[in-house]
């Protein structure tokens, strides 16, 4: 009998990425994947140590977790990822039934580790933890071929059955910057680059299987740069042109997350010049405050970071850039918020993801900075900044309506109100149209290549397909077009 697999994934896409692998990986050792938590032979948590909001979400269910437990005795409990990575003993400590601590770093240990407690349980039950601990057993110098952890990347199987389009590929793991309020360093290690050679054959791969989306992943995606051993060096530049040449039928190549300080023209030029590569950059500006980007230790200063931005625009018009802010880091006063405001107002972001500062343990900003902006300080500024991105994404896709885009459907939608943000009559029509509307279609959902989001009406049959559609109405979070 096959054992049921059940496997939550929080945090970012990096994470998403290794569930898939470690999902692939166990579904060839005979485990199959299950949405029913409580009686699944094994539950794994891919866990995000980010902010503290994301860690409490895992010890919610894991303290869910303890009744299930008791009536479902064998049930292998397993926390892989940066929690596991960052909380080690002390998550043994406080939840005595967890039986498997997996760091991100050890990821490839994890298959044998499950197998080893599910053949236990009756028996011996005896916790195992695999973590990178204070002892980077994969160091930046690593060559790939002792680098047992590329294994996992080089493991990737996929059936085209799955009729899934879009995959992301990682490029580097880990981070090198230190940014003073991030734990990623500390539970992803340092920054190790794969070969070229590799990410060229998966991603050939992918496309040869029908994939039409491949997003690159990296921390610091852009500062990806691999020394050979004849001490040739592939740049990011030279990464994006060489996986473009590879792979003349991927429609589209994107890659996140990028660092500011490491953007090189050339990889800008890459982009324009490489027309399958989407026009779409996640840069984190972070603060607006050149003091308060000094304390994050971003290394540019918000003059800098505008350039940048300049830049981009100036070589790719039409490029959709979303940014992260992080607001009440210690010491931020009200002017300096000011100008994380005046930046954004500037920059006119697709989106900004803004977060309220949550001092993580272990990092330079929480062991020297107080945390000395009050949550109602906070939660204003975030407020604040979030209603000033909102506008401007109405704004931005008030601007698209009446244009024709390219998107890949991804699925289904459940965006249920109609638009409200242009004049009445927009509505009518749109009333007017879902009444027409034939019974075997649906709402579905899809991306232009600037990473809007677009609802409209067809048969599900086109998920999965890359389409023209004319943008009729705009919301502040979604475009609504037809056919
Ligand atoms: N507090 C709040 N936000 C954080 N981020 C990273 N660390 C913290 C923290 N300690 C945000 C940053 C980063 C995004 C992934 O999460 O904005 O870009
Ligand atoms: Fe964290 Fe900074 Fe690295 Fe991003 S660049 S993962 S914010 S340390």
């Amino acid at each position: 009998m096959k054992r049921r697999l059940y496997l939550e994934t929080f945090g970012c896409q990096m994470n998403v990425l290794d569930s898939e692998l470690v999902l692939n990986q166990l579904r060839a050792m005979g485990y199959e994947q299950t949405d029913t938590r409580d009686t699944a032979d094994v539950v794994l948590f891919n866990t995000c140590s980010v902010r503290e909001h994301a860690e409490q979400k895992v010890w919610s269910r894991l303290g869910e977790l303890r009744e299930a437990r008791q009536t479902n005795p064998t049930m292998v409990i397993g926390v892989i990822g940066c929690m596991a990575e960052r909380d080690s003993a002390d998550l043994f400590r406080k939840f005595p039934h967890i039986d498997i601590l997996c760091g991100p770093g050890e990821l490839d240990r994890l298959p044998g580790m499950v197998h080893n407690a599910v053949l236990n349980t009756g028996t011996a039950r005896a916790r195992q933890s695999a973590l990178m601990g204070k002892n980077t057993r994969r160091s930046a110098t690593l060559h790939a071929a002792e680098d047992t952890l590329e294994s996992l990347d080089l493991s990737r199987s996929f059936s085209p059955a799955d009729g899934t389009k879009q995959a992301y590929v990682r490029i580097t793991r880990g981070c090198n910057k230190f940014c003073s309020y991030c734990v990623v360093p500390y539970t992803r290690g340092p920054e190790v680059h794969r070969p070229p050679q590799n990410i060229i054959d998966e991603v050939k791969k992918l496309t040869d299987g029908g994939h039409l989306e491949v997003t690159l992943l990296g921390q610091t995606v852009n500062h990806y740069h691999y020394k050979h051993p004849d001490g040739r060096t592939t740049s990011f530049a030279d990464l994006l042109y060489q996986i473009h040449e590879a792979t003349p039928h991927l429609p589209r190549l994107r890659f996140v997350t990028s660092f500011p300080r490491d953007f090189s023209r050339e990889a800008l030029q890459a982009m324009r010049d490489c027309s399958r590569i989407c026009h779409y950059l996640h840069i984190p500006a972070q603060s607006g405050s050149d003091r308060i980007l000094r304390m994050m230790n971003r290394g540019y200063s918000a003059d800098q970071y505008l350039e940048l931005i300049d830049t981009a625009r100036q070589l790719m018009p039409d490029i959709a850039i979303a940014s992260d802010f992080i607001v009440g880091f210690p010491t931020e006063t009200d002017d300096e918020f000011q100008q994380t405001v005046a930046l954004t107002a500037h920059c006119r972001f697709k989106n900004s993801f803004i977060f309220k500062y949550s001092p993580r343990p272990g990092t330079h900003a929480q062991e020297r900075y107080p945390d000395d902006v009050p949550e109602e300080v906070k939660r204003r500024r975030n407020n604040e900044l979030l209603a000033l991105q909102g506008n401007i994404c109405a704004d931005n896709n008030a601007a698209m309506v009446g244009q024709s885009v390219e998107i890949l459907v991804e699925g289904e939608g459940s965006l249920a109100s109609p638009p409200t943000v242009d004049a009445g009559h927009v509505e009518l029509a749109w009333e007017k149209k879902k009444q027409k509307h034939p019974a075997d279609h649906k709402q579905l959902i899809g991306r232009t290549r600037g990473d809007q989001i677009v609802a409209f009406h067809a048969d599900p049959s086109q998920i999965g397909k890359l389409l023209t559609v004319k943008i009729t109405a705009a919301r502040q979070m979604t475009l609504f077009a037809e056919c």
